[in-house]
């Protein structure tokens, strides 16, 4: 990276949208420890103070992806910008404004700043979608289809399309989008936070709640439809992105996962939870009606990604970035669900 031919690399400024987030929070605190990063800005809308997290190099800016010149004021005069900020879980039209508008805001004021080499953008993993012909695993060449009616998804799948679209006809900054599955760890508590439908008292949709309320247990129950899941460590996503601030390997899209699969047995043995085998077709009745459920929280489609496997290669990333993930699947949910016992959130 930098000048071979001066002999002294330019250290980097790296503008991060959502540095407060699980992969933010992750990220920020790897880069503080990177020698060529000098500067790091990070923008969200929530008072902040990285100082009390250690943070040296790190100013925070608060602002909202959404307004053009909080966008401009954060990107302003650095080299790199990160783009986490999104609305995982949420209201449809929150979601709408900060991922769709917001993302574009971020898109175009990388492109038009003179001074940004690189952009680095979290899709996902729901950006294939849910389908039941993806092949396995899936690669990166394969087309991000994205699931209409899981809004995630299908904003997924339409802002990698709206950066290629961008992007035809120039050739910088270069472009380095990930495709994470789901991403776990100490500050990433997404995974147990999704479980709380079946926590007693919640009202599920049948016929998924009559299954479960037919087996007389006192502990919650998780159903399992037998489909695998993958995760990835919060730090090594962190890890993978910031090969791509410092611009290792060849730009382009990288799938992230853990090595190793998980059930949702798995997952319910070490919560210390039961598991019921979910026949496929209850799968495909619940995710009918949570599309259609307007009580439940947006998290309950969820369901959405048990219907079919969604299992993606990551060797991509493992050969071109170096990528060495330090935790394996079930290390990251112990980890997770460590964390969320110590918390309180269990
Ligand atoms: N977590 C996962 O399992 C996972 C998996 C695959 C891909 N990804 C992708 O990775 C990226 C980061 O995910 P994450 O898990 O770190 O998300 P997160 O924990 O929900 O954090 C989101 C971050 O964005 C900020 N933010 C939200 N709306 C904003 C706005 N309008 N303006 C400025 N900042 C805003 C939030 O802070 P404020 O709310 O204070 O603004 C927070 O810092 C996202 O694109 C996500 O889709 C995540």
């Amino acid at each position: 990276m930098g000048s071979a031919k001066t002999g002294r690399a330019r250290k980097l400024s790296v503008a991060i949208t959502g540095p407060t987030g699980a992969i933010g929070l992750a990220l920020v605190d790897l880069l503080e420890k990177t020698p060529e990063v000098a500067r790091i800005v990070g923008m969200a809308r929530s008072p902040f103070d990285g100082s009390a997290r250690g943070w040296r190099k790190t100013e925070y800016l608060q602002g909202d992806v959404t307004d053009p010149d909080d966008v401009r004021r954060l990107v302003e005069g650095t080299d790199v910008v990160v783009h986490l900020a999104f609305i995982i879980i949420g209201d449809i039209a929150e979601s709408r404004s900060v991922n769709l508008q917001g993302s574009r805001n971020v898109f175009e004021t990388a492109l038009e700043s003179s001074s940004v080499k690189r952009l680095v953008y979290t899709s996902s993993v729901a950006a294939y979608g849910f389908h039941s012909d993806n092949p396995t695993p899936l690669t990166e060449e394969v087309a991000p289809r994205g699931t209409d009616r899981f809004y995630y998804s299908a904003q997924k799948a339409e802002l990698e399309a709206a950066l290629a679209r961008l992007m035809s006809g120039r050739d910088r900054p270069d472009v380095y989008v990930f495709r994470p599955c789901i991403v776990a760890g100490p500050e990433a508590l997404l995974l147990i936070e999704n479980l709380a439908p079946f926590r007693p008292g919640t009202r599920l949709p049948e016929p998924l709640a009559g299954m479960l309320r037919s087996v007389p247990f006192a502990k919650p129950i998780l159903p399992d439809p037998g489909v695998r899941l993958q995760v990835v460590h919060q730090a090594d996503v962190a890890s993978a992105l910031a090969a791509a601030v410092l611009g290792r390997g060849r730009p382009g899209v990288y799938n992230l996962a853990a090595s190793g699969e998980l059930t949702m047995t798995d997952i319910a043995d070490e919560l210390g939870w039961y598991s019921v085998p979910l026949p496929g077709v209850a799968v495909e009745v619940a995710a009918e009606l949570v599309a259609q459920v307007p009580y439940l929280p947006s998290g309950a489609r969820w369901i959405d990604a048990l219907r079919v496997p969604v299992i993606m290669s990551s060797d991509k990333a493992r050969a071109e970035l170096d990528w060495r993930p330090r935790y394996d699947a079930m290390e990251t949910l112990r980890e997770t669900i460590a964390a969320a016992f110590g918390r309180g959130e269990l």
